[in-house]
C-alpha cells in the first residue's frame, strides 16, 4: 500500500459525492478495504462505546424480541445486540460490508442483509422491538437526512425502543459550513426522530474519549 489509507478513503467518498452518488462510495470503500488498499475509518473492531454503555445500564433482555441494526457495517454492534438474546437483523447498503460481517462473525446468529435505508423492505415496517442506528444518518448528505430519519423511525414496533448514536453539532452552525461526510446531527435533527407515538425518553451528550472537542449524542426513544 503506497498511499495513506485515510487519504484514499476521503478521495473515494469525494469522487462519489461529486458524481451525485451519495451512497455509492460505501461499497467502493469496503471493497478497497477488503483488498488492503484503504481503511474503513469507523470500523472499530468492537461495538461502539456508547452502545456498550447503554447495554450495561439498561441490561436489555432480548428473549423473544427482534432487533434491527441500521447501516451495520461489519457487524460489531449487531453482535453485541444478538448476544443480549435478540433475534437480530443487521443491514447495510454495501455488499462488501455484509461479506466482511460474515467473515468477522462466522458463527453468528445475526441475519445480515444488503438493503437500502432509503428504500427498505416493506416487511420491516413497525417490525422491531429494538432499532439501533449508529452514524448512518450523519453519513448521508443533509438533504437526505429527513427521509433517512423517517425510515429509521418506521422500523420501531409498538412498545419498541429506538437507540440513536451520532456525532453532534451546534444548532446554529449553518449546513453549508460543514464539509461532510460526516454531517453531524443538530439537536433539532435528533428531536426529529420523534413522532406523536415515538417519544424521546433520554438524551445524553458526551465528549469522545479520543477527542474531547468531538461531542456525541446518545438518544433513546420509546414507541407507545
Ligand atoms: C459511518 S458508517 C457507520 C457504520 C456503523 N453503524 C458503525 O457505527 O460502525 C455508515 C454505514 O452506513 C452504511 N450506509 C450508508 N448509507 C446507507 C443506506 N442508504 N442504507 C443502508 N446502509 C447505508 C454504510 O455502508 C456504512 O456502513
Amino acid at each position: 500500500m503506497n498511499e495513506d489509507p485515510d487519504v484514499v478513503s476521503r478521495r473515494i467518498a469525494r469522487e462519489s459525492l461529486d458524481r451525485d452518488d451519495p451512497t455509492g462510495w460505501f461499497e467502493h470503500l469496503y471493497a478497497a478495504a477488503a483488498d488492503g488498499s484503504a481503511v474503513v475509518p469507523w470500523d472499530r473492531g468492537t461495538a461502539h462505546q456508547l452502545l456498550r454503555e447503554w447495554v450495561e445500564e439498561s441490561q436489555p433482555d432480548g428473549a423473544d424480541k427482534t432487533a434491527l441494526v441500521v447501516g451495520a457495517g461489519t457487524g460489531w454492534d449487531a453482535e453485541l445486540i444478538a448476544d443480549r438474546g435478540y433475534d437480530t437483523t443487521a443491514f447495510d447498503i454495501s455488499p462488501s460490508a455484509i461479506q466482511a460481517a460474515h467473515r468477522n462473525h462466522p458463527d453468528s446468529r445475526t441475519h445480515y442483509r444488503v438493503a437500502d435505508l432509503l428504500a427498505p423492505p416493506a416487511a420491516w415496517h413497525h417490525a422491531f422491538d429494538l432499532v439501533v442506528e449508529i452514524y448512518t444518518v450523519q453519513a448521508l448528505p443533509i438533504t437526505l437526512q429527513a427521509e433517512a430519519v423517517k425510515q429509521v423511525t418506521q422500523f420501531v414496533a409498538p412498545g419498541g425502543t429506538l437507540l440513536v448514536i451520532a456525532a453532534a453539532r451546534p444548532d446554529d452552525q449553518p449546513d453549508d459550513a460543514i464539509e461532510g461526510p460526516p454531517w453531524p446531527l443538530t439537536r433539532s435533527t435528533v428531536q426529529s426522530f420523534t413522532t406523536p407515538d415515538l417519544h424521546l425518553i433520554q438524551l445524553i451528550q458526551s465528549p469522545s474519549p479520543t477527542d474531547p472537542d468531538v461531542l456525541r449524542w446518545r438518544a433513546e426513544y420509546l414507541r407507545d
